[in-house]
Parts: structure tokens; sequence; C-alpha cells
């Protein structure tokens, strides 16, 4: 069992994260349940803070909140020293609901609405990530109007396209996002945005991939941003004073992953943007990132009761949790892996393979296909791994499912940071026409 962060196995044979019994938690809480190892979150935050004081260049690092966005995790972030790249404004409202700094937020996207970009002006955000032609214009005007400057980077896709164990260095021109850097299009971009009078431009942003285990990907990038902001400055005049490199860096969820520390990615991106701005006498940008797995993906535990179970002989044995595609999509949506351990009999040793079935009505809603488990019974309760990014972001009410709880563990406290919905939140937003009505029936 691979145990990470604040996890343990107690005296009584139960998981422990953040020193909270996760069968209390489960008891107090109920199931399903996210658990955030607040420690372990701080400690990845750290990390890449460290290593960036280490390179002495200046940077930020930004919470890619679409990861995990709630209050209390964008007031995590704010502590910690962090940005926020928010993505909408439902992102945008959570964190400045949350009181986080406005000036520290980067707003990104393909199809900003005039509606969002009002939003975010009115809020004075740090900084626009463009992501192309339409947007340039409408946000210049936007601002115009409100007579506000307003700080950009330009998305660029630097025809780098990271998958997690391949870098392909042609075939991204074919992406929704940015523009392009190959065929021109960022040059002309920047050409345009250095005349729209309302919009300052502080450099460009890339973003290569997500869950990436190697830093040449990285490199490749850097070295293509780089080189553009120096052509910018030969043929333009025109100084970036920041290179944004997106997230992406890997972690750990099964046997076999091999993340790299988090300083070893932050040195590669330095030194490669030290090397090729050396040479050309480029003054030395700010260094942005925006990692949002890497900072909360190993720090989420789910925990489920198990349920039914239905043997095949020969076949396979199902056990259905009471979660499922509704809380974490992933494997569904794309085969993802998961580990998984018996959080109420942590020591008994596995004698069986289960797949973990999900309660949505559907055949796909599978959580791990083999899992080896000790001999299962109803009501054991089951604790799934590394769940802390794209979960909760990413959950939905299929079959009216309510959404879980997620609770902050810390020095054997648990908080409450978002409660389960009710069934007066299911159908919280639900009307019925005066013609169909009748009287609740009552429960
Ligand atoms: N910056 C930009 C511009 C991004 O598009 C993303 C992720 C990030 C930062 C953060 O990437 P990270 O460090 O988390 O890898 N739903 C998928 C992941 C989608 C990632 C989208 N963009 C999943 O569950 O794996």
């Amino acid at each position: 069992m691979f145990l990470h962060g604040t996890t343990r196995i107690n005296a009584n044979g139960h998981l422990e994260i953040g020193g909270c019994d996760l069968t209390e938690l489960a008891q107090e809480f109920g199931t399903p349940l996210y658990v955030v190892d607040e420690t372990l979150v701080r400690l990845r935050v750290r990390e890449f803070m460290d290593a960036f004081r280490s390179t002495g260049m200046k940077f930020q690092v930004a919470y890619a909140s679409k990861a995990f966005c709630v209050m209390a995790m964008c007031r995590l972030a704010e502590e910690e020293g962090m940005s926020l790249d928010v993505v909408s404004d439902g992102e945008l409202y959570t964190a400045l609901q949350a009181g986080f700094p406005a000036a520290r937020i980067h707003f990104h996207g393909n199809n900003k609405t005039p509606e969002e970009i009002l939003m975010a002006l009115d809020a004075n955000i740090g900084c626009f990530v463009v992501d192309n032609f339409v947007e340039l214009q409408l946000l210049n005007a936007l601002a115009a109007d409100k007579g506000r400057h307003v700080n950009v980077l330009l998305r660029i896709t630097p025809g780098v396209e990271a998958h997690t164990h391949e870098y392909i260095s042609t075939g991204q021109q074919d992406s929704k996002f940015g523009f392009d850097l190959g065929n021109g299009t960022a040059f002309r971009a920047v050409e345009q945005t250095l005349k729209l009078p309302n919009l300052k431009l502080l450099g460009v942003h890339s973003h290569i991939g997500s869950q990436i285990f190697e830093v040449e990907g990285f490199r490749l990038a850097v070295e293509k941003v780089a080189s553009f902001a120096i052509e910018v400055r030969d043929k333009l005049g025109e100084t970036f004073t920041v290179l944004n490199l997106g997230g992406g860096f890997g972690i750990r969820y099964v046997e076999g992953d091999t993340p790299l520390p988090v300083g070893t990615y932050v040195q590669a991106i330095s030194e490669a943007i030290i090397a090729t701005c050396l040479k050309a006498d480029f003054p030395l940008p700010e260094i942005w990132i925006e990692p949002g797995r890497s900072v909360v993906g190993d720090a989420g535990t789910t925990l489920y009761t198990i349920g039914t179970s239905k043997d095949i002989p020969g076949v396979r044995k199902y056990i259905a949790v009471d979660g499922g595609m509704t809380d974490n999509p992933r494997p569904a949506l794309y085969g993802s892996k998961y580990e998984a351990v018996l959080a109420n009999r942590a020591n008994d040793v596995a004698r069986e393979v289960v797949s973990v079935a999900g309660k949505a009505c559907e055949s796909g809603d599978m959580l791990i296909w083999d899992l080896n488990l000790p001999e299962v019974k109803t009501g054991d309760l089951l604790a799934v791994f590394s769940t802390g990014a794209y979960n909760y972001a990413m959950a939905s009410n299929y079959n009216r499912i309510r959404r879980p709880a997620v609770v902050f563990v810390k020095d054997g406290k648990a908080d409450l940071v978002v409660a389960r919905e009710s069934y007066s939140d299911i159908v919280g937003n639900d009307l019925i026409p005066e013609r169909l009505r009748k009287q609740p029936v009552s429960l």
C-alpha cells in the first residue's frame, strides 16, 4: 500500500488522514466523502515556491482552480502566497467571495463572454490571458468603455503537445486554444495587441498538456516561447516581462506512475529560460506557472461505503459503492486508473480481485476494474486515493445523486468545506408551471 502525505494506518487498523480516523469521518459526515489532506496541499505548494525561490528568478505560482475550486481552497491558495487561475465567471465569483485578492487573479478561457469580461474588469483582476482575435477586440473595447488599461498575456500554441510519456512537436496546431506560433498567427496577435490602446501586453502563455512526467516537453516549450519573445523584441522593439508556462505537472495515481519532484520541473523551466535569454541578451522575464492537479491531486481521498456485490463465477466480482461516476467521472471519461483500500480494515490481507462499480444507472459507471482487496463485506469503507483534482470539480447530479461533502483534515481536526447537497438543492432550481402544479408528497 502506498501511503502518502499524512495518510497512516492507526492502531485499530483504520486508515487515518490528517490525524482523523476515516471510519469516524464516515460516521460524522456520511459517505461518499471527499477528504483533503490540508498539510499535503500546503506541502505541494511550498515545494513549488521553494523551488522557484532557489532559482532567484521572479515568479508567480498560480493555482489552476479548475482542478478543485471551492472557497476554502481559494483561502488556502492565498495564504500560501499563490496567484489564482480562473476560467469562468463561476470560478471568478468563488475566488472573489473567498476574498482572494483580485490583483492576483488571472482569467483564462477560449470564449469569455462579455458579461464575464465585465465582471473581471469590475473586480479589477490582475491579468487576462487572451485566447483569440475576437477576444482581443472585445476586451479592448470593454476596457475602453470603462476607461481602464488591463494587463494581458497572449495564449500561444507553441507546437509542443505533451502526452504523459511522449511529445509531438508539430501536431498541436489543431487546438481550440490560443494563437498558433508556427504559422505566424501569434506574431500577428502581438502586433495587433500593441495597437490596442487599452491593453498592456505583459507577455505570452503556453500550456502543453496535463499529467506530464518528463521535463523535455517543458524545455521544448520554453525554448519556443522564449525565442518568440526574442523575435518580438528584435522585430517590434517590445520586450515581454512575463512568460507563463502553464500547468500539467504529473502526480501518482497508481503504481508505475513516476512523477518527478516538483523542483525538477521548476529547475528545467528556469534553466531553459535563463539559457535562451542569456544567449540573446534578453532581460530575464518573470516566470509564471499554473499547477492544478499537482497541488491538490494526491491530497484528496474519496471515502465510500460498500453496499451490494455481484459475483459472476469465473468472470468477475462486482462490488458497488454509494458514489461513482457522479463524484469521479475520470475513469468513465478518460479510462483513468485509481488505487483503493478498505479504510476500516487497512491491515487485512488482500484475498480477492474485485471490480468497483458506482451506483449510477450506466454500465460504464466503474471506478476501478481490478482491485485487490480483503474479502469485502457490506458496510466496509473504501478509500480511493488521489481524487483531489478534477473529481469534485467535475462531479455531476446524474440520476439526481447529491454531490458529496468535502472536508479538510489537519492535525486531528476535520473541517467541513463543502456541505453535502441536500434534497432541496436537488430540486432547488426546478419550477413547475402553474398548470402542472400539485402538492408535494411529504416524506
Ligand atoms: N493552465 C491551463 C491553461 C490549463 O488548461 C490547465 C488544465 C492547467 C493550467 C492545469 O493543469 P494541471 O496542472 O492540473 O494538469 N479534466 C482533466 C484535466 C484537464 C486539464 C485542463 N487544463 C483530468 O481530469 O485529467
